[in-house]
């Protein structure tokens, strides 16, 4: 095999200084929909030069399996990008992050049992992090896919003393990594301290609930990128480091913002076992002590909005579920044609996934300015005409504002109850994620179109042309 002329170290820095510049940028410009593209360009340049930068250091010292690697790996990537269903994304995500930390534990490994020359000039703590983390990452990764793909049960899978287990695992694995540091040729531990991490990774998500998933996929996301800061200690990779930290600090950030928008402590996420159907709720809806709900038809629909001037669209999971994106912009289309001011209350977590329903709206064209944010749109409400409820419903629940028994109680919700008349389609009384009962069902002002979102949109497209 060829050499390939040494390249100074001061430009490779650089060249990784450029990278870590166009990561922040493209970070920034992510915050926006209407940057996101260009943030996301960025980015990705940046991560072509880090990559040609890597490329051209020294050491590298097999280009064609290098080459191999990327075609390969490019090709499963290009498949699965273009294939997955947008509902499928957080588990996809979930993927990423296991192999990023499945590929930290391979370096970490390598760094130590590859001997002297390599481990001695690489610092210890940072390969047992590397192998800490990545483990815990790769195994609580595809636990997380596991479930959110239903190959496994989505339901917390709880036993007794399980907090005790998980708390004596992670003080044998904080003393493994203690004598790993310390003594990095003790190999047997270091096998011990990669198989305690990896039965920990399991045993720590399988406790929580399913719907929970994208905050563990987020925290997880997270992880997966503090590995990678530690990877780059272990190949002294200044870039590595760089975008490592930033993954991590991200998903950090990300993972607090869904909590809040949740009203609960990260500790609840983790340790609540939350997403457990309440027996109580589903008892209810099967049909207890309620009041009636007053039931009407796409027809009945299409009057109310032939009279009305102003609506607001609340989107929620079982948009996504029936895929009725299209279809609402076609009712947006013919509302705005009819004089009807139409726009769309975006809860920040509505659906399963960060901007789950402005990717959605995005897809089918619905104009960036048409969707607004929670803590704008809420006062609006009461001069509203009408609220249509799309497949949501834990955001719009107004127990979160009064309930304190409620665990939603605290979250903050859209303010559809205050509009003049409230219309929710859905395809039954099922509760959501939270599996609660939802009051908003019953309110005088509320009527109730049962169906699947796209059909009963559809349904109301196609009755307003006779009205
Ligand atoms: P949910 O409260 O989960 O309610 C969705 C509703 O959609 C269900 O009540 C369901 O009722 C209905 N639905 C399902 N399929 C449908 C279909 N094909 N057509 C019409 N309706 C359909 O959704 P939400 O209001 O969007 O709230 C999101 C929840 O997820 C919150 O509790 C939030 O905390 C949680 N969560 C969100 C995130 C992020 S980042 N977005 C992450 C974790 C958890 P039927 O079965 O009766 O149709």
């Amino acid at each position: 095999m060829s050499e390939m002329p040494a390249i100074p170290l001061i430009y490779i820095q650089l060249a990784y200084l450029v990278a870590a510049v166009l990561f922040i940028a493209g970070l920034k410009n992510l915050s926006s929909a209407r940057t996101a593209p260009r943030g996301n360009a960025l980015a990705a340049v940046g991560m072509l030069i880090a990559i040609i930068a890597t490329l051209l250091m020294r050491g590298v010292v097999n280009y064609p399996l290098i080459l191999g690697g990327v075609v390969v790996g490019a090709a499963i990537g290009a498949v699965l990008a273009t294939r997955i269903q947008m509902t499928a994304m957080p588990q996809m995500v979930a993927l990423l992050n296991g192999f990023g930390g499945g590929a930290s534990v391979l370096v970490a490994s390598a760094a130590l049992l590859g001997g002297e020359t390599i481990a001695a000039s690489v610092p210890a703590w940072a390969i047992v992090v590397s192998a800490l983390i990545g483990t815990v990452t790769f195994t609580g990764s595809l636990i997380a896919f596991a479930k959110l793909q239903e190959m496994m049960r989505g339901q917390p899978i709880l036993y007794p003393g399980q907090q005790f287990v998980n708390g004596i695992m992670g003080l044998g694995i904080l003393a493994l990594c203690a004598l790993v540091a310390l003594q990095p040729e003790q190999v047997p531990a270091f096998g011990a301290l990669l198989a305690v991490g990896l039965i920990l990774g399991v045993t720590l998500v399988i406790p929580i609930g399913g719907a929970d998933m994208p905050v563990v996929i987020s925290l997880l996301n997270s992880y997966s990128g503090l590995a990678a800061c530690a990877t780059g200690f272990v190949l002294g990779n200044s870039g590595l480091v760089i975008s490592g930290s930033l993954v991590g600090a991200s998903g950090l950030i990300l993972t607090k913002i869904m909590c809040d928008a949740m009203n609960r402590p990260l500790t609840n996420v983790l340790f609540g076992a939350f997403g457990a159907v309440d027996q109580t709720a589903i008892a209810a809806a099967a049909g207890g002590e309620r009041p009636t709900v007053k039931a009407y038809t796409p027809d009945d629909a299409a009057i109310v909005f032939s009279s009305a001037s102003s609506a607001i669209v609340v989107p929620g999971y079982g948009m996504a579920v029936a895929q009725a994106q299209h279809a609402v912009r076609e009712l947006m289309d013919a509302l705005e044609e009819r004089g009807v001011k139409t726009r769309f209350a975006i809860h920040p977590v509505a659906g399963r996934m960060p901007g789950h329903m402005n990717v959605l709206l995005a897809e089918a064209n619905v104009p960036y300015d048409k969707l607004v944010e929670m803590d704008h749109i809420n006062a609006e409400f009461p001069e509203t005409d009408v609220a249509l409820v799309l497949g949501a419903n834990d955001v719009v629940n107004p127990d979160a504002r009064s309930a304190e028994d409620s665990p939603i109680y605290g979250m903050p919700i859209l303010n559809v109850d205050h509009a003049r008349q409230v219309m929710v389609i859905k395809r039954s009384m099922n509760p959501g994620f939270a599996g609660i009962d939802n009051p908003l069902f019953y309110l005088d002002n509320t009527m109730m179109v049962f169906g699947d979102a796209k059909q009963t949109v559809l349904g109301i497209v196609e009755a307003l042309k006779e009205v």
